[in-house]
C-alpha cells in the first residue's frame, strides 16, 4: 500500500477534475490501494473493487467510519449536533441488512425493468417535448436538454407538482457537490437539511392530496409502519428525487460528447441504431457519471490484493478507475460502442447496486437516439467544455453544441 506522503490523488485539483484518467492509470500501476491523508483507502483496480463488493465484512454506514468521526468537531456539543444531523439524513445508501433489505424491498417494484418499460411512452413524450423546444444555431445541451429530462421523469414518477420541478435543481447541485471527499461535515449537513425541508413541504402537499404515484405509496408505507419513521420517509424521498438527477444528466451528455469526439463510433451507431444498448453501456464504462463511492467500512479483518485491512478501515471503490483496468477490459482505453463483454461498474455492484439502473438506461437510450435522429449534423461547439466543480459525480457544467 502506498501512503499519503505521496499525494497521488487529489480530488480538489482542477487538472484531476478535468482529466482524472492519467491519475487513475498511475494509481492502478503504482498504488492500487492508496491511503489518503484522511486515512481513507482508495481502490483503483477492478479485481480489488470486485472483491470488496463481494466481502460480507463491509458496512455502508458512513457514521461507522473513523474518517467520519475524525472530521467531527472536538467541541462535544457541536459534535453531538453534527452526529444527530448526519444520522437524520441517512438514506438506503447507508443502511446495512436487515434495514437495507426492508427499504430495498419497498422500492424495488417502482424501478423494476417491467415498470420502467411501461414508462417508455411517458419518457419518450418528455424527450420529444424538450427536443421541440431547442432553438439553434448553438444550444447548451446540459441546461437546455439533459438536466431537464431526468427531472421531468422522476417528478412524474414521484408525483411532484409541475410548478415545483424547477426549484430543486439548485438544491440538487448543492447536495451532489457535498458528497465529494474533503467537504466539511457542516456543509454536507446544511445541503441535506435544505433538501429535507424542501421534501417535507412536498410530502405535506401529497398527504393532503394523495395520487397514483410513488410518493403517495411511500407516505402510505410510513403511515402503516413499513418505514421506520417520518425521517426515513423524508430522507429516502429526497434520495429518489436526486439519485438519478445529475448522474443521468451526465450519462446523456457524456454519451453525446464521446460519440461526437469519436466520429467512427457515431457513424457505426447511425448505420446500426440497435447498437445504442451497448453504446450506453460503453459510456458507463469509459466515462461513467459516478467516479467513486462514498467510503464504506471494513467490519472485520479482510485481505484485498496484497493489503490487509482491519476493522474500522474506510475504503472507497474507484469505479471509473476500475472501469479502465486493462487486466479486466481488452483495449481498456478505447471507446468501442460494440464492446460485447462489458462488466463495467458504472452502477456499482453488490446489494447496493443502483436501483434506478433500468430507468437511467432507458432515459439515456431514448435521449441519445432521438437527439441524433432529429439533429444529424450535431457538432461540438467547443473542444474544451467546462466540468462541474466536483469529482465523485463528474460531468459537464456546459456542453455547447451546434445543429
Ligand atoms: C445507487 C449510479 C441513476 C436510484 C447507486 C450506486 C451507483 C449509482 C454507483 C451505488 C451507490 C453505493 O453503493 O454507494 C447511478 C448512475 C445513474 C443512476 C450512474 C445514472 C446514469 C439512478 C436513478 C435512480 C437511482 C435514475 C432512481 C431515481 C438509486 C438508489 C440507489 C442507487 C435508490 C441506492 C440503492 C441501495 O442503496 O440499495 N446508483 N445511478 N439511480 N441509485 Fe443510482
Amino acid at each position: 500500500m502506498t501512503d499519503s506522503t505521496d499525494l497521488l490523488f487529489d480530488p480538489t485539483d482542477p487538472a484531476t477534475r478535468r482529466d482524472p484518467y492519467p491519475t487513475y492509470r498511475r494509481m492502478r500501476a503504482e498504488a492500487p490501494v492508496w491511503r489518503s491523508p484522511e486515512g481513507v483507502h482508495y481502490l483503483s483496480r477492478y479485481q480489488d473493487c470486485y472483491a470488496l463488493f463481494r466481502n460480507p465484512a463491509l458496512s455502508y454506514d458512513t457514521l461507522t467510519t473513523r474518517a467520519f468521526h475524525d472530521s467531527l468537531s472536538p467541541d462535544p456539543a457541536v459534535r453531538e449536533r453534527q452526529l444527530a444531523d448526519a444520522r437524520r439524513s441517512r438514506t438506503i445508501l447507508e443502511l446495512d441488512p436487515p434495514e437495507h433489505t426492508r427499504m430495498r424491498g419497498l422500492l424495488t417494484r417502482a424501478f423494476s425493468v417491467r415498470t420502467v418499460e411501461a414508462s417508455e411512452p411517458m419518457i419518450s413524450g418528455y424527450v420529444d417535448q424538450l427536443l421541440d423546444g431547442l432553438n439553434g444555431p448553438t444550444i447548451d445541451l446540459v441546461s437546455d436538454f439533459a438536466v431537464m429530462l431526468p427531472v421531468l421523469v422522476i417528478c412524474d414518477m414521484l408525483g411532484v407538482p409541475v410548478d415545483e420541478r424547477h426549484q430543486f435543481i439548485a438544491i440538487g447541485h448543492a447536495v451532489t457537490r457535498s458528497v465529494d471527499p474533503g467537504v466539511p461535515v457542516d456543509d454536507r449537513n446544511a445541503a441535506n437539511q435544505r433538501l429535507r425541508d424542501y421534501i417535507a413541504t412536498l410530502v405535506a402537499i401529497r398527504r393532503e392530496h394523495p395520487g397514483d404515484d410513488l410518493m403517495t405509496r411511500l407516505i402510505e408505507a410510513a403511515d402503516d409502519g413499513r418505514l421506520a419513521d417520518e425521517e426515513e420517509l423524508l430522507s429516502n424521498t429526497g434520495l429518489l428525487l436526486l439519485a438519478g438527477f445529475e448522474s443521468t444528466t451526465n450519462l446523456i451528455t457524456n454519451a453525446v460528447y464521446q460519440l461526437l469526439s469519436h466520429p467512427d463510433q457515431l457513424a457505426a451507431l447511425t448505420e446500426e441504431p440497435a447498437h445504442i444498448r451497448t453504446a450506453i453501456e460503453e459510456v458507463l464504462r469509459f466515462d461513467p457519471p459516478v467516479h467513486m463511492m462514498r467510503p464504506r467500512t471494513i467490519t472485520g479483518d479482510a485481505q484485498l490484493g496484497d493489503t490487509q485491512f482491519h476493522q474500522g478501515d474506510a475504503v472507497v471503490p474507484m469505479l471509473a478507475a476500475a472501469n479502465r483496468d486493462p487486466a479486466e477490459f481488452e483495449d481498456a482505453e478505447t471507446f468501442d460502442i460494440r464492446r460485447s463483454v462489458n462488466r463495467h461498474m458504472g452502477f456499482g455492484l453488490g446489494h447496493h447496486m443502483c436501483l434506478g439502473a433500468a430507468l437511467a438506461r432507458m432515459e439515456a437510450r431514448l435521449a441519445v437516439t432521438r437527439l441524433f435522429a432529429r439533429f444529424p449534423a450535431l457538432a461540438l461547439a467547443t473542444d474544451e467544455p467546462a466540468f462541474r466543480p466536483h469529482l465523485t459525480v463528474r460531468g459537464f457544467a456546459e456542453l455547447p453544441v451546434t445543429f
